[in-house]
């Protein structure tokens, strides 16, 4: 059986290639106003690449989901500004929900503020819900992205994801721990 998805007061710091430096951290249920300020930021192609469709009431209903997680069956790490710097601004979230109950593989999806992007916080927020699965001992790690999501097809790939058709026109990608460990020494092998 998996470990359950506890969310314990664990935070760090981390610095992105061109030097802007943020928090990471769990979501915390006193988030939800600051989430929806960021999800109210997001591009009509970002809603739709994290949706996979148009919802109306989209920030609202974010925040709220995401400020109120089970947690026995999801996590969600959110990059913050810098602890002292006020107020503080939430730049992007990760969440991986359990397939199932007793389900040893979790759903990804990902968000990072439409005016931040490019700048590796994506790259980086997905190694660290990656990392928090394994931590969880959880055994995949599943997303689903828009065929025309360019950004995080590549990104999904550079981690080692696997995509295939899915249904709906959509990839489905999906990232095997062992499969992965398996590959990375092949290849160091063959090096
Ligand atoms: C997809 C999304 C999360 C990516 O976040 P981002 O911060 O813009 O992406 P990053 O800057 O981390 O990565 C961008 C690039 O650098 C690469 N990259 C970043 N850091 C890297 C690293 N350390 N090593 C290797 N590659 C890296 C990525 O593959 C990508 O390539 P590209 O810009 O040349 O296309 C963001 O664009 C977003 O929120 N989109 C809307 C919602 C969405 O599409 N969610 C995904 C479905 S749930």
């Amino acid at each position: 059986m998996n470990m359950p998805i506890k969310s314990p007061d664990r935070r760090h710091i981390v610095r992105l290639p061109a030097g802007e430096r943020f928090q990471l951290r769990y979501v915390r249920p006193d988030d939800r106003a600051k989430l929806e300020e960021m999800f109210a930021r997001a591009s009509p192609q970002d809603m739709r690449f994290r949706l996979l469709g148009a919802v109306r009431g989209f920030a609202a209903h974010m925040a709220e989901r995401f400020a109120h997680l089970d947690p026995g069956a999801e996590a969600a790490i959110v990059a913050t500004s810098l602890p002292g710097e006020e107020p503080e601004e939430i730049y992007g979230v990760v969440h991986i929900a359990q397939d199932a109950p007793e389900s040893d593989s979790a759903e990804y999806d990902v968000m990072v503020r439409s005016d931040f992007k490019a700048h590796g916080l994506g790259y980086r927020l997905m190694t660290e819900i990656l990392q928090c699965a394994r931590r969880r001992g959880l055994k995949a790690v599943t997303g689903y992205i828009s065929p025309d999501n360019s950004r995080m097809l590549v990104m999904a790939q550079e981690l080692g994801f696997v995509a295939r058709r899915g249904e709906d026109n959509l990839v489905e990608v999906r990232l095997d721990f062992d499969d992965l460990d398996r590959r990375v020494e092949d290849e160091l092998s063959a090096g």
